[in-house]
Formats: C-alpha cells, sequence, structure tokens
C-alpha cells in the first residue's frame, strides 16, 4: 500500500489516527501574532528524531512541510526548527487552526498543535464628545455637559478596554473594565473630572496593550457679571482701566476698544493709560468673551471725565474764629484727587493738615477749616485743586479775616439807636394815651423785634457761614410751623429756642452763652414777647 500511492494512503491513516490522537489529548495551543513569526513544536521531546512530516488538519490534513529534503514545503513561509518545529513566518489570520505533526521514528507518533493567531490591538481610536478643542488640540468640556467617551480599536479577538482616570497631582484611577462595551459617558462634567483619560486596549489572547490618553479639561463661563471701571493709578497722570468678569474657567479674554472707532487700546484686564491719551468725555469699552461662556461675550463702558469745581469765591473769617472753605467736584470720572493750596506768595503750597487747618473730604467734597484765623497768616487765596488723569481744575476762594469787635460794636450800636427810638416813641405815645399806647406798643415792638432778627442773622451769617444755609431754613420751617401747628410742643419749643438764640446773640455776641443762659419760654403770647423785649433793655 505503501510503495504504490504513498502520499493519499499515508493522509488517509493520518486522518484516522488524527482523530485518535486527538482523543489522546496529546495537543498544545500556541498563541501567534498576525505578521509575526511563530513556532510549533513537535511535541515536547528533543532528543534524536526520525522523519518528522507537518500536516495542518482542515476538513481533510494538507501537507505542509517534512524533513525529507526531496519534499519541497508547502510555501516557503514553512520552514523547520531544530529538524522537528515547524516555523511559520509572517502569520496571518488564516493560519489559525489546528497542525499535526507526524514524526516516524520505530512507531509512529502524532502531536497536535492548536495555532491561534491574535491580532491587534491597532489603530486606538479615542473619541471625546467634548464641547471643542483648543488650537493646541487639547478638548475641553462645559461645566454641567455631557461627555461621551469612546475607544475603538482593531483587535481579534475583540480586546479588554479599561479606562483610567488622573486628575492632576493624584494617581491614577480605573473606571472599570469591559469585554464588550469600550465607551462611557460623564452626564455633569465637574472641575474635579478635568484631567487625563486614558483608555488601555489589551488583546486577551496575546496580552499585548496599547493606550491613548486624551487630556480633558473643564471650562466653566464667568457667573457674575462683566465690570469695567477707571481708577487713578497710582499717579494722577495714568489711568487704569479696570475689566472684570469672574467665576470663568478658564480666565476670560479681554478687549479695551476706544469708542466710537473701536481702535484697540489693549486686550488684558488691566490697561494703563497716560494722561496724554486722553481727553474729556472720551469712552473705552471692554469686550468681555469666554471659550466656554455665551458667544457673543460681555461689554461694558466707561466714559472718562474731567473734574468740575464748586466753591465760594469769598470768606471771612473773624480774628480768632475759625471758618471752613467748602469745596465740591462734580462729574469727575474717575474720581478726583482734591488738595488745596495756599497763594499767599508764589509758588503754591500744598497745605498739610495740621491743629490748625483741619481738611477732611467725604466722596468728592473737601472742607478746609482754618481754626484760630490771624489776618496776618490767613488772609489771602486759597486754592482748591481737583485733579484726575483726564484733567486739573483749581478754584480759588479769597479769605479775609476781619476784627469781631468791630462789628458787634455797630451792631450794638445800630440796636441801642433802634431801642432808644423805640423808647422815645413808647414814652411820647404813653403821654399821650396809655391805652393806645398798650396796643401800639405791643404792635411796634413785635415789628422792631423782627427788624433786629433779620440784623442778628446777617451777623451769624458772617461768623457761622458753613451754617448759614441750614439755620435759614430752619427759621423757615418754623415760621411756617408756627402759623400751621401752634398747639404741637416740640417744634414750638424748637422754634422759642431759636428766637431766644437770635436776641441774644444779639446783645452779647455770643450764641452759646445766652442760649443756655436763658430759661426756656413756656408761651407764644404776645405778653411775653414784650416781657422779652423788656429783658432785653436792661443789659442794653
Ligand atoms: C521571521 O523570520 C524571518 C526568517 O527567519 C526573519 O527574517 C524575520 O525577521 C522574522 N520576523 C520577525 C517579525 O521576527
Ligand atoms: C512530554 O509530554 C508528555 C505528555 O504531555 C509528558 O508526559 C512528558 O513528561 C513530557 N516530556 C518532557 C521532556 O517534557
Ligand atoms: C482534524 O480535522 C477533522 C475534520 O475536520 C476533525 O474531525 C478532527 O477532530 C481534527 N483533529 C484535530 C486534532 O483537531
Ligand atoms: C523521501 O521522499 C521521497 C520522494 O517522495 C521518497 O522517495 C523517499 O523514500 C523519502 N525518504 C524517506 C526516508 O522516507
Ligand atoms: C532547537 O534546539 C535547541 C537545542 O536543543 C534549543 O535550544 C532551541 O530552543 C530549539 N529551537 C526551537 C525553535 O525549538
Ligand atoms: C482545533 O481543535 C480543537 C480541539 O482539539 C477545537 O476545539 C478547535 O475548534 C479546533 N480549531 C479549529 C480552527 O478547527
Ligand atoms: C528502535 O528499534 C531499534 C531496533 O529495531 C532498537 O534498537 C531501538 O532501541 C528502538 N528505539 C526506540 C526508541 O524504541
Ligand atoms: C493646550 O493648552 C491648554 C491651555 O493653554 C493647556 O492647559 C494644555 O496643557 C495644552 N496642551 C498641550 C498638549 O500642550
Ligand atoms: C496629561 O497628559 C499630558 C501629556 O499627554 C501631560 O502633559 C499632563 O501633565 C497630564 N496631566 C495630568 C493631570 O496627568
Ligand atoms: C460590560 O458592558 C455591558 C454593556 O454595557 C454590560 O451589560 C456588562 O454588564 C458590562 N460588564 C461589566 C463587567 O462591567
Ligand atoms: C474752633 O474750632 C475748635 C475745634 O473744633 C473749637 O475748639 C473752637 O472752640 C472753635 N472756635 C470758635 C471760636 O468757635
Ligand atoms: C496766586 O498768586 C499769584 C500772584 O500773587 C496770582 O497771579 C495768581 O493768580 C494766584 N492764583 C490764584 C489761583 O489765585
Amino acid at each position: 500500500m505503501a510503495a504504490r500511492a504513498p502520499a493519499p494512503r499515508v493522509l488517509l491513516c493520518l486522518g484516522a489516527l488524527l482523530a485518535r490522537g486527538a482523543a489522546a489529548g496529546l495537543e498544545a495551543v500556541v498563541i501567534g501574532e498576525v505578521l509575526e513569526n511563530v513556532t510549533l513544536p513537535c511535541g515536547n521531546i528533543s532528543a534524536t528524531r526520525g522523519l518528522v512530516t507537518w500536516y495542518r488538519n482542515d476538513s481533510e490534513p494538507v501537507f505542509l512541510l517534512s524533513s525529507n529534503a526531496s519534499r519541497p514545503p508547502a510555501q516557503p513561509r514553512f520552514s523547520l526548527v531544530n529538524a522537528s518545529s515547524l516555523h511559520i513566518e509572517a502569520l496571518s489570520l488564516q493560519d489559525e487552526g489546528n497542525y499535526t505533526c507526524w514524526e516516524a521514528l520505530n512507531e509512529t507518533r502524532w502531536f497536535h498543535v492548536w495555532l491561534q493567531v491574535a491580532s491587534g490591538p491597532d489603530r486606538l481610536a479615542v473619541n471625546v464628545s467634548s464641547t471643542g478643542a483648543l488650537p493646541n488640540g487639547t478638548r475641553f468640556a462645559a461645566r454641567g455637559s455631557r461627555v461621551d467617551f469612546g475607544c475603538a480599536s482593531s483587535s481579534r479577538p475583540p480586546p479588554l478596554v479599561e479606562w483610567w482616570f488622573q486628575a492632576p497631582g493624584s494617581r491614577p484611577e480605573p473606571f472599570g473594565s469591559n469585554r464588550t462595551a469600550s465607551g462611557f459617558s460623564l452626564i455633569l462634567m465637574s472641575p474635579n473630572l478635568q484631567g487625563n483619560y486614558t483608555c488601555r486596549a489589551r488583546n486577551p489572547l496575546s496580552g499585548r496593550q496599547r493606550s491613548s490618553t486624551t487630556e480633558l479639561l473643564v471650562y466653566a463661563p464667568p457667573v457674575s457679571d462683566l465690570e469695567c471701571w477707571a481708577e487713578m493709578s497710582p499717579s494722577p497722570f495714568l489711568l487704569q482701566l479696570t475689566c472684570r468678569w469672574d467665576g470663568g474657567y478658564p480666565d476670560p479674554n479681554f478687549l479695551w476698544t476706544e469708542e466710537p472707532g473701536g481702535v484697540v487700546v489693549g486686550t488684558s484686564k488691566l490697561e494703563t493709560l497716560n494722561r496724554s491719551q486722553l481727553s474729556d468725555g472720551q469712552k473705552f469699552k471692554c469686550v468681555g468673551s469666554h471659550i466656554a461662556g455665551p458667544e457673543p461675550g460681555a461689554s461694558c463702558m466707561v466714559q472718562i471725565r474731567s473734574p468740575s469745581l464748586l466753591s465760594e469765591p469769598l470768606k471771612t473769617c473773624f480774628v480768632g474764629g475759625n471758618v471752613t472753605l467748602t469745596c465740591l467736584v462734580s462729574g469727575a470720572y474717575p474720581a478726583a484727587k482734591i488738595l488745596w493750596l495756599r497763594n499767599l506768595t508764589q509758588p503754591e503750597v500744598v497745605i498739610q493738615p495740621s491743629s490748625h487747618y483741619v481738611i477732611s473730604q467725604k466722596g468728592q467734597s473737601s472742607t478746609l477749616t482754618v481754626r484760630n484765623c490771624s489776618q496776618a497768616l490767613d488772609e489771602g487765596y486759597y486754592v482748591c485743586q481737583a485733579e484726575n488723569p483726564v484733567g486739573v481744575r483749581e478754584a480759588a476762594t479769597w479769605l479775609s479775616v476781619k476784627e469781631p469787635l468791630n462789628i458787634v460794636g455797630i451792631v450794638g450800636t445800630i440796636v441801642s439807636l433802634l431801642l432808644l427810638g423805640l423808647a422815645i416813641v413808647s414814652g411820647l405815645l404813653l403821654y399821650y394815651s396809655p391805652v393806645l399806647c398798650w396796643k401800639l406798643g405791643s404792635t411796634v415792638r413785635g415789628q422792631d423785634m423782627g427788624d433786629v432778627m433779620v440784623l442778628v442773622d446777617e451777623e451769624e451769617e458772617a461768623e457761622e457761614e458753613e451754617n448759614a444755609a441750614e439755620e435759614e431754613e430752619e427759621e423757615e420751617r418754623e415760621e411756617e410751623e408756627e402759623a400751621a401747628n401752634e398747639r404741637e410742643a416740640f417744634p414750638k419749643e424748637i422754634h422759642k429756642h431759636g428766637r431766644v438764640h437770635r436776641v441774644t446773640a444779639l446783645v452779647n455776641g455770643n450764641l452759646d452763652w445766652m442760649a443756655n443762659g436763658l430759661p426756656p419760654l413756656q408761651d407764644e403770647s404776645s405778653e411775653q414777647q414784650s416781657e422779652l423785649v423788656r429783658e432785653e433793655d436792661r443789659p442794653v
């Protein structure tokens, strides 16, 4: 049989034997990878071998290679190693299958080798459905958004896919592994999910693995409103424009332009401009944009203005008294720096606060109080200067210092004369008609007192101009109240004090002493008014 037709018969026998050999369990599993070389051993014996022939066990055994040199291998890829093992070059998936090695020694033996061919993972494709990508390729997702992660690779058999996450400064942590599902989703992205996402695919057969890392940033649009303002900083020659839009990550982009026209001033949060670049009424616009923010961005505008000044041109102070000069700055943006200068002798000198000069500023209103006025030292020009980067304004006030005694003397004389006249008229009337006199006297005295009050108001104005406006208003109010609301105790008392204040000031030139010294009046009747007038008569 073997002599007549050796090859077919051998194969036929082999078919039966192979089945038995399989039953004998003499088999090995060899794993190869596509395009790699693999060697299939013919059993585990390394002793002297006989003739070795390799077959592929498909539906029918197919001859591959023999150690009989006269029989060429089925393909050049096949070769024998150590005269027994089958070496296959450049594996393909079709090479996967069962192989049989037939060894003819004193007795024939069969070995079965199961070759498994693994492929991949190759071409690992990581897909992150993020919001967008930065110019350098790094991907970012908006906070709160949903991100889908996918990891695809060509692998045979299907790979085992693992995802790892590494937050900055911490160790990588696994997200779990799954053979069938290679993707996952994060529904609400939060800043602590920013980091590197690594997909690792592992071929379960060959153990070969491949990984791909994607850096994902979690961006958040600003939460606050865009704000912008101008400041004088640090010197009055420099204008600092500030644009602020907080709560976002990363920092937003800013664009400062001059409006109208849109000439770009700068692109940073803080811009500093020189006075030479500025003009009154100029407008600057800041446009903020954020990569994860609203598409048109946000904008705000500032308009710079030079200061305007309001101050009194003339002020009077009495020797030894106090006087307060007021300077009101309006319209200045940014807020102006207010200085008081003294123009006694050139050059102008900035007044420093001292026990003599008290300077106080509330908002954009500054007051300079000169204490204990002296004619030689304090009379002259006082200049209020308001300066911001847009401009400087100055206003001068002339302070004249007068002797207070003269005024009191003059007023005293006038009052004495008036009262003297009054006394003469009353005397005459009393002499001719006592009854008429009584009626007339009360009215005349009432009118006179009104005159006196006017005089005193003027004096007070001279002495305490700071409070003049307030007092006048108060008096007007009191007179209205007097007419309208005679019975209310409290307003009446205020009114009475006001009257006492005025009258006594006239007599003594010392408001405080008399206001405290006189007992408060109880009623507003004409009798008491005339009594008061009589009281006054005595010291005068
Ligand atoms: C496979 O074997 C051949 C011949 O022995 C060799 O030239 C080639 O480099 C090998 N290839 C690999 C991937 O090892
Ligand atoms: C070869 O394999 C057989 C069966 O699997 C085993 O009994 C024997 O010990 C092995 N020989 C060597 C040298 O490994
Ligand atoms: C060889 O192939 C035949 C037919 O496909 C099959 O019946 C037999 O079990 C195979 N032998 C081995 C060892 O795989
Ligand atoms: C080797 O093969 C040739 C041709 O197939 C054959 O004539 C020869 O007998 C074989 N040698 C052995 C030792 O089997
Ligand atoms: C061939 O034989 C040598 C020595 O016995 C051994 O070291 C080597 O691993 C063998 N090669 C293969 C591919 O089995
Ligand atoms: C190889 O043989 C084993 C049994 O020994 C079988 O399970 C497997 O499916 C076979 N492989 C192929 C490709 O036929
Ligand atoms: C093979 O047969 C020869 C004689 O026929 C014998 O001397 C030898 O020991 C045998 N070898 C084995 C491994 O059985
Ligand atoms: C890309 O740019 C972002 C933001 O500037 C940075 O955080 C990131 O590290 C950059 N990525 C690479 C790969 O350079
Ligand atoms: C993420 O990977 C990039 C390079 O791929 C590396 O520069 C960066 O430091 C990594 N970030 C973290 C948090 O590991
Ligand atoms: C793998 O993913 C599939 C489909 O999502 C799921 O049914 C299965 O439970 C997952 N297995 C593991 C071990 O997570
Ligand atoms: C001037 O002001 C000071 C401090 O407020 C005060 O002590 C002093 O009495 C005032 N002088 C006059 C005359 O009002
Ligand atoms: C300051 O004084 C000089 C000279 O006395 C005068 O020319 C100038 O106008 C004064 N300045 C102000 C603001 O009054």
